[in-house]
């Protein structure tokens, strides 16, 4: 490990300025500024209580941090407040403005453990949906406790969680993540006329089994496309897909969500590949994009996102447009405000390196024939041949544990990578492929080299624009 951890402090991707990042929570686009909560932890690893931490930008990646927003105060959220989404109710504040509404869950553990006969599924804890209102960002409401275990259908275990709130045809609907009393995973549907009182549905359930409970459930409607997202748990791994502890991905739905209640599990579509990605959630902006922000780390003994010394864990991924390809998957794409960051550009040519000072850099190549690699810092090799796209890293240390990810593809036409320090984001043919990995580089400069034939191939270094975050 380098002697100087400073060094791997974000420039693009938030991260708390010490303690532990989990899932973004609340996205929202309000009163002009964009708002990104997420699952903050200032105790880790000594103790495990979720707090939501704020930040804001104005234009996604000059992030401010506002401080914790939401803590556990009241006995329904006790143990931690949970993942959750906001909704921005439109001129409903008292001074007639927007009123963004944060719906969240309250997580309850009972102590004991199972000595006290709890088993912490059926027995043993509470799953609360909880509101809480703001018409400034700063000052918040008391919080109202809208659902509790009892309010669930009676197949559900005590794992509800995750609400995921948004308007649709003038009525309000709540996607929460479930695990049944046969261990499935699966999504309750809820409806309301005033997002306080909440009415059931439907229930959405996968043709067979798609893991024993799903996380973090989210709505993506884009020309008239519905995609129902999930992380469901208890995947068995396979040589190519499903790596990571717990999965994440959507299925494009055939028809709207309001009538589905049946999926085909087989239509899984992971999110990312990589080793760090986990509980995604995305807002429409007031422009009409739908932005996906993803947790960039994950549950994994097996490789870290914390080396020895470091004292703030994980981060969340660039802001990514969501957009529909032809064959009706999701694109992913860094919002066009990275490109304002980039400076001067640099060609890349064939066989030959190009050295940047500093790990922040915005890497493309287009129009790739045949097969090829881009290596970073030789310590990390993006290829592609035999009709497999592979991100291999080299060098055991600056990896943490991570070895080789694979992905099949036909062709590889173009690839985006954007390394921030210790993070970095692959893009390929268009962001119908991603791979999101942290890695500990321990050079003085980054080198980029690329053996691919391409029409174009070019490297941006980046502005630093989260310099002043913490100020
Ligand atoms: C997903 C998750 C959510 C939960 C939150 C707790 O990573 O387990 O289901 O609300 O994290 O931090």
């Amino acid at each position: 490990m380098h002697p100087d951890l400073s060094r791997y402090r974000l420039g693009l991707h938030i991260a708390p300025k010490e303690g532990w990042i989990n899932d973004p929570n609340g996205l929202c686009q309000f009163r002009g500024a964009y708002h990104a909560y997420f699952q903050y932890n200032p105790e880790w690893p000594e103790r495990d209580t979720k707090h939501w931490r704020h930040f804001v930008s104005t234009d996604l990646f000059h992030w401010h941090d506002e401080g914790t927003a939401l803590v556990t105060d009241i006995p329904e959220d006790r143990s931690g407040v949970y993942s959750g989404s906001a909704y921005v109710a439109p001129g409903m504040a008292p001074d007639g403005g927007d009123l963004m509404c944060l719906y969240y869950t309250g997580n309850v553990v009972y102590p004991g453990g199972q000595e006290a006969g709890y088993d912490y599924v059926h027995t043993g804890r509470e799953a609360n949906e909880i509101l809480v209102t703001t018409d400034n960002g700063v000052d918040y409401s008391m919080k109202h406790v809208l659902l509790r275990n009892s309010d669930y259908p009676n197949v559900c275990t005590e794992h509800v969680r995750d609400p995921k709130v948004w308007e649709q045809d003038g009525k309000l609907y709540m996607l929460l993540g479930a695990r049944d009393l046969d261990d499935e995973g699966f999504c309750l549907l809820y409806e309301s006329a005033d997002g306080v009182e909440w009415s059931i549905k439907s229930q959405i359930y996968s043709q067979e089994q798609f893991g024993y409970m799903w996380e973090c459930p989210n709505i993506v409607q884009i020309n008239g496309h519905d995609f129902l997202a999930v992380c469901p748990q208890g995947l068995e791994h396979e040589a190519l897909r499903w790596q990571n502890r717990w999965q994440s991905g959507y299925f494009p739905l055939p028809a709207s969500i309001m009538d589905t209640v049946l999926i085909d599990q087989e239509t899984f579509v992971e999110w990312d590949h990589g080793y760090d990605f986990y509980a995604p959630q995305t807002f429409v902006d007031d422009a009409g994009r739908s932005i996906l922000i993803g947790w960039m780390g994950g549950f994994d003994k097996e490789w870290t996102a914390a080396p020895h010394g470091l004292d703030w864990c994980h981060c969340l991924t660039v802001p990514r447009e969501l957009t529909v390809t032809a064959d009706g998957r999701l694109r992913q794409w860094p919002v066009a405000e990275l490109d304002t960051l980039r400076g001067e550009k640099h060609g890349l040519a064939q066989g030959e390196a190009v050295t940047l000072g500093a790990y922040l850099a915005d890497i493309e190549l287009k129009g790739i024939a045949g097969t090829g690699a881009l290596t970073l810092d030789d310590a990390l090799e993006i290829s592609f041949a035999d009709g497999l796209m592979t991100v291999r890293f080299l060098d055991e240390a600056v990896a943490a544990g991570r070895p080789q990810r694979q992905v099949p593809m036909d062709t590889l036409s173009d690839l985006r990578v954007i390394v921030d320090t210790s993070a970095i984001e692959i893009y390929a043919n268009d962001g119908a492929e991603v791979f999101s990995t942290r890695w500990f580089p321990e050079g003085d400069a980054l080198s980029v080299r690329s053996t691919f034939a391409t029409q174009a191939a070019s490297v941006w270094p980046l502005e630093n624009a989260l310099a002043n975050a913490f100020d």
